[in-house]
């Protein structure tokens, strides 16, 4: 599959595009939103786009197979920027998506989103991730709601925990994200599901198994 990398150039992006670079029969598309971006990604012989997620998506969706959307409008933007990123970018990537070629969809989803959430200090985030995880969950294309805690920068320890819902709260590496993030990609079990992630004591292969 073309994999489209919505957010190629993003910390977890950035792994997502390296594993994808080496797969035996996937092969990635970065998508970035400035052209300056592009050189890293043909540096290693990786295909990219420019486009934006507050514009329209379909030239970028051209010829693609799959998304993993991997972006985020960041935690030193204003709650209108993840309404405009988070929110109705990650919408208008999947009705994007429906319309082209798209069959397979990866969201990456945080732990807590919930269109109602309230009371939270990020309310506004897990409400904007949760709408964006309910629209893809209504669409038809086979999706995948990944659902990590917080995030680290730590190197990958290839242990995870993987399930319907995890109670409590932890953390899990951007490179054990993204290991799970490809491993979804054509694992059987999969479509349809909607998955939490912390660092764990299974092996993804494992982790994926047992779900
Ligand atoms: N941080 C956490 O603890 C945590 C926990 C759970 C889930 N998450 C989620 O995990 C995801 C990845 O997080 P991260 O920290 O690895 O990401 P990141 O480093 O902040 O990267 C986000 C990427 O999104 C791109 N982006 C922002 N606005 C865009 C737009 N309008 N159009 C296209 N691309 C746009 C950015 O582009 P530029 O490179 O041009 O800036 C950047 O490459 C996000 O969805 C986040 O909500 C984070």
């Amino acid at each position: 599959m073309r994999v489209l990398v919505i957010g190629a150039n993003g910390a977890t992006g950035r792994l997502v595009v390296d594993r994808l670079k080496d797969h035996e029969v996937h092969e990635p598309v970065a998508m970035v939103r400035d052209s300056e971006q592009q050189p890293r990604f043909s540096g290693m012989g990786v295909a990219s786009v420019v486009a934006d997620l507050e514009r329209p998506l379909d030239e970028a969706l051209e010829g693609v197979d799959a998304v993993i959307f991997a972006a985020g409008s960041g935690g030193s933007t204003g709650p209108e920027q993840t309404l405009a990123v988070d929110r109705d970018g990650a919408v208008r990537s999947v009705v994007a998506a429906e319309a082209g070629t798209v069959s397979r969809y990866i969201m990456l989803s945080s732990m807590g989103a919930d269109p109602e959430s309230t009371g939270h200090p990020i309310s506004h985030y897990l409400r904007a991730k949760g709408w964006a995880d309910r629209h893809l969950a209504r669409s038809e294309l086979s999706w995948t709601i990944v659902r990590p805690g917080r995030l680290t920068d730590d190197p990958p320890t290839g242990r995870v925990n993987l399930a319907a819902r995890i109670e409590g709260s932890g953390s899990v590496s951007r490179a054990d994200l993204a290991e799970v993030l490809v491993a979804v990609l054509d694992h059987p079990g999969t479509p349809k599901r909607t998955l939490d992630l912390l660092e764990g004591s299974h092996t993804v292969d494992e982790a994926l198994e047992r779900i």
